[in-house]
């Protein structure tokens, strides 16, 4: 770890497979910048908490993302790499940040609506999501945040708890940066909706072939034939192909797509081998590394001790601040 370098943050909950949006739209991001930052990324178990209920399929869904982010790329000697639940530090922190924000203001969080608008039973948990998060982003000093379109605001909102902390107890932290796919669009799901697992229409990162297959042979398009001219723009197919085809390849399906020269099933099937040509390997890696679970728990346990000794740090001058340190 080098500590000239600016501090990057980021992780995802454990609650399932990772998909094709949350690899393009926020882990491929930290993977490509890994070489530039100081990186702390972890696996955001409590986090996940708020849906995941149930303790095998919690460890089995932490061993599978920490061997994920390896699988596409993440160095480990690059890397710390722990899970949250190894900083209790972070619970501590986020007391103190519910202590100091308002119900008003937690309750105009995009998420928080969300789950609202879809009448869904909210726990507490999901309601104080994003002071969890800020204490995640705030207690590493983190410089820059990389994450899908949908945190944005979350970062958002652990600036205005930094800011709000700072002016009343004193300054303790820094004022982290979102960093957000280019195009400031979600990844489209094989409907066409943003990508989500709440949608029903994710592809696996690593899904076997068989699989892959099975969903984008069945992605939904239009009744036109072969001969009749596309547009790119309107086809789920070709948004795929966006995120894995070389430019050269995309300009040739556009044109051809425009001609009239393809059908959809020829489409697919380009598409198909074209995220197999991307696949394969990382999926072989990562059935390699899941063979040794153990090498996955030290390397969690090793980051765990790094992460929570500049966690340590910052609270002990948080509660000098806050004046629960009577020394
Ligand atoms: P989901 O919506 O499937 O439950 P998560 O909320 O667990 O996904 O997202 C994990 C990370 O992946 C977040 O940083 C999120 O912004 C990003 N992400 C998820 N879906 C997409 C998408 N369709 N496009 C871009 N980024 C996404
Ligand atoms: N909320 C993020 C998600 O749903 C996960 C997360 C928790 C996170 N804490 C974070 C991301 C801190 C970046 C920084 O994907």
């Amino acid at each position: 770890m080098n500590t000239s370098k600016k501090v990057l943050l980021s992780g995802v909950k454990p609650t399932g497979k990772l998909h094709v949006g949350n690899y393009f739209g926020a882990v491929k991001q930290f993977i490509d910048m890994q070489d530039t930052y100081d990186n702390y990324v972890f696996i955001a178990d409590y986090h996940a908490m708020t849906t995941v209920q149930n303790a095998d399929t919690m460890k089995q869904n932490i061993i599978d993302l920490a061997a994920s982010y390896l699988a596409a790329g993440l160095k480990p000697e690059n890397v710390c790499l722990f899970k949250q639940s190894d900083i209790a530090e972070v619970f501590e922190l986020g007391w103190i940040f519910n202590c100091i924000t308002t119900m008003p203001y937690l309750e105009r969080a995009h998420a928080y609506k969300d789950a609202m608008a879809k009448n869904k039973e909210i726990n507490v948990g999901t309601f104080d999501y994003p002071m969890l998060m800020a204490a995640d982003i705030l207690i590493q000093d983190a410089d820059v945040v990389p994450v899908g379109l949908d945190q944005k605001q979350h970062v958002e909102y652990a600036r205005d708890t930094a800011e709000k902390f700072n002016r009343i107890f004193g300054q303790a932290f820094k004022m982290p940066e979102p960093i957000l796919i280019k195009d400031l669009e979600s990844i489209r799901g094989t409907d066409g909706q943003k990508m989500s697992k709440s949608y029903n229409n994710t592809i696996e990162l690593f899904a076997t072939y068989e699989e892959l297959k099975k969903v984008v042979m069945s992605i939904p398009t239009d009744s036109k034939g072969v001969a009749d001219p596309k547009n790119p723009d309107e086809c789920n197919v070709f948004a795929l192909h966006k995120l894995f085809a070389t430019s050269d390849e995309l300009s040739t399906l556009g044109g051809r797509y425009i001609k009239g020269e393809i059908g959809y099933k020829e489409s697919k099937e380009i598409l198909l081998a074209s995220m197999e040509r991307m696949i394969l390997p990382i999926r072989e890696k990562k059935n390699e590394l899941l063979k040794n679970p153990s090498y996955i728990i030290s390397l969690l346990e090793e980051g765990a001790k790094i992460a929570k000794e500049r966690a340590v740090k910052k609270m002990n001058l948080v509660r000098k601040l806050v004046g629960t340190d009577i020394k």
